[in-house]
C-alpha cells in the first residue's frame, strides 16, 4: 500500500478463466496479499498451495479482509455477489472493480453502498499467457484507484483507459476476439488440408504465421504488412480477390457488430 511498505490486499471473487489467470500472475508478481473465493472451494486448494493465495469461506469474508475486490464471475452472476458483499463495503474505502461484460457501473453502484469506488475492466482470455489487452474506467470515487488497478492488469498484458460508452464495442473487439482469430487458424489449416497438406503440418504452419504476423503487426499497418506480401496479379491478390467476393471483410464487420448489440444487452441499464 502506497506509502505505508504493506503490500495491497487485492481479494478475487471467482477463480475462472480470468480471475484463475490474474491470480496466477498477480501471486508471481509478490506484490500483493491475495485471497480468492469461488462456488467451488476445490478450485480454489490449489491456489493457496502453489502461490500462497488465501482461500476465503465467502465472498463476504473475502471482501472484509480485502482493499481491493475483483469480480470476475458471469455477468448474471454480479448482483448476487454485489448482495453478498454490501455489508463489508458499506461505511470503507474498499474499492470494486468487476470484469464482467455488458454490466454497467451503474448498474454495479445500485448493488453497493453509495460513493463506493468501482472500476470496471474489460480483459481478455489472452491474459492466462500473459499477453492480454484490457480496457479500464471508474466512477468518480474511483478514480484515485485507476493507476492502481491498470497497474495490477498490467501484470497479465497490456491495459488501456477507455470511456465507458465504448466498453461494449471493446468487448465484441478484443473481448471475444480471441475466438475470432481461432476461427480463422481453424479455417485456414482445413483450407490448408483441403489442398492436400498434413493436418499437423497445416497446423505448424498457420500457428507460426500467426505468430509472425502478430510481430510484424506491432511494427507495420496492416495494410503495409499486405502490400508486402501482394505481388500484383500474384497468389495472394488472386486470394484477396475471392475472400472479398465471398465478403470476408463484411462478415468480420457484422460479427464485431453482434457482439456489441449482444453486450448491450446483458447489462440492462
Ligand atoms: N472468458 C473470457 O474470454 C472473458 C473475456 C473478457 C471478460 N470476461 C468476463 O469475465 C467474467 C468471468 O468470465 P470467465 O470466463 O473467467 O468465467 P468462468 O471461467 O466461468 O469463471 C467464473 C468463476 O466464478 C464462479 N462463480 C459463479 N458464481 C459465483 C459466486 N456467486 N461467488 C463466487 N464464485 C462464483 C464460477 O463457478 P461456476 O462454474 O459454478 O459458475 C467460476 O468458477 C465474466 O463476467 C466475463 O464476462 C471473460
Amino acid at each position: 500500500m502506497e506509502g505505508t511498505g504493506r503490500k495491497r490486499r487485492v481479494g478475487i471473487i471467482g477463480a475462472g478463466k480470468i480471475g484463475g489467470s490474474l491470480l496466477v500472475r498477480l501471486a508471481a508478481s509478490g506484490d500483493y496479499e491475495l485471497s480468492v473465493s469461488d462456488t467451488h472451494p476445490e478450485r480454489l486448494a490449489e491456489y493457496e498451495r502453489s502461490y500462497g493465495v488465501g482461500a476465503a469461506s465467502s465472498n463476504a469474508e473475502l471482501a472484509e479482509g480485502c482493499e481491493i475486490i475483483i469480480v470476475a464471475v458471469k455477468p448474471w452472476d454480479v448482483a448476487g455477489v454485489l448482495h453478498e458483499i454490501y455489508p463489508a463495503v458499506e461505511g470503507t474505502e474498499k474499492a470494486v472493480t468487476s470484469v464482467a461484460a455488458g454490466v454497467s457501473i451503474a448498474s454495479i453502484e445500485d448493488g453497493l453502498p453509495p460513493g463506493t469506488a468501482v472500476l470496471r475492466v474489460m480483459p481478455n482470455v489472452c491474459a492466462s499467457v500473459g499477453l492480454g489487452s484490457a480496457v479500464v474506467t471508474s466512477n468518480e470515487p474511483g478514480r484515485r484507484l485507476l493507476p492502481e488497478v491498470m497497474a495490477i492488469f498490467r501484470h497479465v498484458g497490456d491495459v488501456i483507459e477507455l470511456p465507458e460508452r465504448l466498453f461494449d464495442a471493446a468487448t465484441a473487439l478484443h473481448g471475444s476476439g480471441p475466438a475470432y482469430v481461432a476461427l480463422f487458424a481453424d479455417a485456414l489449416i482445413q483450407a490448408g488440408v483441403r489442398e492436400g497438406i498434413p493436418r499437423e503440418v497445416a497446423r505448424r504452419l498457420v500457428n507460426a504465421t500467426l505468430q509472425g504476423t502478430a510481430v510484424l503487426l506491432k511494427e507495420q499497418s496492416p495494410h503495409q504488412v499486405r502490400d508486402e506480401v501482394m505481388t500484383p496479379g500474384g497468389t495472394t491478390a488472386a486470394a484477396f480477390v475471392a475472400m472479398e467476393k465471398a465478403g470476408f471483410v463484411g462478415a468480420v464487420y457484422d460479427g464485431v457488430n453482434a457482439a456489441a448489440e449482444r453486450a448491450r444487452g446483458l447489462g440492462g441499464k
